[in-house]
């Protein structure tokens, strides 16, 4: 029994179809690749699993539940943890605050963070650092051990060596072997497959929202595919640049450890006095540890969640129309 499978599910943007009939299917202690060119649609298969879209059809299973349509916080609960695109980490706090934020947010212990720190001695050392003056490598370690704060059991990671030099990208990856030995079971989107072939059990490529083939890594690394799917010179060269503005907006660091009412009431926060969001993250932070776990048993769901949150995009938000 796999502990995830994606049986022909499509997803709709409006009339736009981002995923038609796609079936993946994940055992429990693997790790499968999603690659892809962009637009593919593989950062919307992780927001299926992660619920923060919805399919228009299709199934989703999670250790034996059926989860397509599942509230994002509930599927966080369960143990599926999304690390999206553009970092997620905020950058006018510490790589401690940052870390801690979350630990607040997802309520784990104290040695949760020693285990963090055993597997990014980096950040370790980084702790006090402005996480925003961190290199890029250890922005995508810092927003990935945010993510692993949460203990997650099926860890949805994408394009984590997005701008990344290869040597940083190596470091990564070790990671990702040290999280397959700890049984975590990993999705990893790239767009190219060069950087996952020797992490992954099995490759999905993806092509316009189907699936265009699927295999084994050893099967992708002859030459055709090599020029076809691994990218050229020059594609990496474009693979290599910064994240764009997009990936350091606030607001997409805030979707990740608040859930939409917060960062709603942030926000509007933020724009009545004029000040910047960060600023309110670290009060919002603040006033999470000195207040401890609400007693709304709602609200103390959405704490335990872990750092997925809804992002407006599902079918009763508007976002979504199914066709
Ligand atoms: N929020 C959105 N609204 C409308 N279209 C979207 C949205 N997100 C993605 N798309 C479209 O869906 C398709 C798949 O996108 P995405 O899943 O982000 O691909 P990838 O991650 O492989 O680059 C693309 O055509 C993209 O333009
Ligand atoms: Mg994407």
């Amino acid at each position: 029994m796999p502990l995830l499978s994606v049986d022909e599910v499509s997803v709709y943007y409006g009339r736009i179809a981002a995923l038609r009939g796609l079936s993946v299917v994940v055992a429990e202690g693997s790790a499968i690749a999603v690659v892809g060119a962009n637009g593919a649609g593989k950062s919307t298969l992780l927001r299926a699993i992660s619920g923060l879209v919805e399919p228009s059809s299709g199934r989703i299973r999670f250790a034996d539940h059926e989860i397509a349509g599942t509230p994002p916080h509930a599927l966080a609960r369960a143990g599926i943890t999304h690390v999206p695109e553009g970092r997620g980490i905020f950058p006018s706090l510490t790589v401690r605050e940052n870390l801690e934020l979350v630990r607040a947010r997802v309520g784990t212990d104290e040695a949760s963070l020693a285990d963090v720190f055993g597997l990014f001695p980096r950040l370790r050392e980084r702790q006090t650092q402005r996480s925003g003056t961190l290199s890029g490598g250890e922005q995508q370690m810092l927003s990935l051990a945010m993510g692993l704060l949460a203990r997650p059991r099926l860890l949805l990671v994408d394009e984590p060596s997005l701008g990344l030099a290869p040597i940083l990208v190596q470091e990564l990856f070790d990671v990702f072997r040290q999280l397959r030995e700890q049984q975590v079971t990993l999705v990893i989107v790239e767009q190219y497959i060069n950087v996952v072939l020797d992490v992954v059990d099995h490759v999905y490529l993806l092509e316009k929202g189907r699936l265009v083939r699927s295999g084994p890594p050893g099967e992708f690394a002859s030459e055709d595919m090599a020029s076809t799917y691994f990218g050229s010179a020059a594609m990496r060269r474009g693979h290599a640049r910064r994240p764009g503005a997009n990936a350091l907006d606030p607001s997409n660091h805030l979707k990740v450890a608040f859930t939409a009412g917060e960062l709603r009431r942030l926000k509007a926060s933020a724009r009545a006095t004029g000040r910047d969001a960060s600023s309110f993250v670290r009060e919002a932070s603040l006033d999470l540890r000195s207040n401890g776990p609400s007693s709304d048993p709602d609200e103390r769901a959405r704490s335990s969640a872990g750092q997925v949150t809804r992002q407006g995009q599902r079918s009763s938000e508007g976002g979504v129309v199914k066709p």
